[in-house]
């Protein structure tokens, strides 16, 4: 399937790769914006974000819309948290909502994130697993209810539960590296949580082959088929940088620099991607080693 693609926060770090793969698989992109941006490279329009949208022309929307929450959770992050994903997905609704039924999008991916499942040791969690607890699961779940809003109104819709993004660009293997080149690369807290990754290539791709896949709705665990424990993850980023892994970080230290985000690196989240495994997607980085040796290839961060 290909045609015409909106996509909301494009200008993002996740939203720039799937537009480059989307323009590559011959799709049409339309970005979303607050900001006025000229076409360039992969969006060939950008088109200007209100409180409705206007959607009109287009086959597919992919919302990637959202405060980053690497941040310290004072009251106004938390509503610009809540602003840039519920209500984003409301405007959306009510972008949708002006078009007519022949007329609407017949797809809708909305960005979630694997914080829906709380912290939960062991277990091991597919899409059919229970929401769990906390300020993140409750965020996600509020979003993933506006989505389903959005379904009444024709779209299928699909709920990418996004785990831990790995990319040159993203700020999540980029401040991963930063210990490791001073030299105090090390576990976070226990080391045992379990850290659902995905390379950002995989991660576009798959949404890419999910907007291809008319019979599949609902959530989809957007994360690589092997997580890993964050003392494995350090280990073998400190073997590929080949640089010692050896000072852990207290989680007493971790709460004390990042306020509430703390508990999002703390927490345990073993999830596993069945959704894409049982609909034939093909990760190009299954497992962390693969990934990281591509990331650091062609980066200067060795
Ligand atoms: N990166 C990860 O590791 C990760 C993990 C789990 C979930 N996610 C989720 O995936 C989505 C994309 O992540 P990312 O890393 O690509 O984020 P990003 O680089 O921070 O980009 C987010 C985009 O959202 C747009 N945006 C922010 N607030 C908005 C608002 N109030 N209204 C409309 N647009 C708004 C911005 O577009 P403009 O400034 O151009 O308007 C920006 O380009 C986010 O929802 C994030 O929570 C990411």
């Amino acid at each position: 399937m290909n045609g015409q693609l909106g996509i909301v926060g494009a200008s993002g770090f996740i939203g720039r790769e799937l537009a480059r793969q989307a323009a590559e698989a011959g799709w049409v992109v339309h970005g979303f914006s607050r900001t006025e941006r000229a076409a360039s490279g992969a969006i060939a329009h950008w088109r200007e974000w209100t409180e409705a949208p206007d959607f009109a022309g287009l086959d597919a929307i992919v919302n990637l819309a959202g405060e980053p929450v690497n941040q310290r959770w004072t009251k106004a992050r938390q509503r610009l948290f809540r602003d840039s994903r519920i209500g984003v997905t409301e405007r959306i609704a009510a972008g949708i909502g002006r078009l007519s039924g022949s007329g609407r999008p017949s797809v809708l991916v909305n960005a979630s994130a694997v914080g829906i499942y709380g912290n939960r040791g062991d277990e091991l969690l597919d899409e059919s697993s229970a929401p769990g607890c906390g300020y993140l699961a409750d965020l996600c779940r509020d979003w993933e209810d506006a989505a389903d809003r959005v379904a009444e109104l024709g779209p299928r819709v699909l709920k990418w539960r996004i785990g831990i993004v790995l990319g040159r660009d993203g700020d999540a293997f980029r401040q991963m590296l930063i210990p490791f080149r001073l030299g105090l690369g090390g576990r976070l807290g226990s080391g045992q949580q379990w850290m659902p990754w995905i390379h950002v290539e995989d991660l576009a791709a798959s949404i890419l082959h999910g907007i291809g896949r008319s019979g599949l709705h609902g959530a989809v665990n957007g994360s690589s088929p092997q997580p890993e424990r964050n003392i494995d993850f350090t280990r073998k980023l400190g073997a590929a940088l080949r640089r010692p892994a050896l000072l852990p970080v207290p989680a007493i230290g971790l709460r004390a620099l990042l306020g509430d985000f703390a508990g999002v690196i703390l927490a345990s989240q073993r999830v596993i991607p069945r959704v894409l495994l049982e609909n034939e997607f093909h990760f190009r980085y299954p497992t962390l080693e693969l990934a990281l040796s591509d990331l650091l290839t062609s980066s200067s961060s060795s």
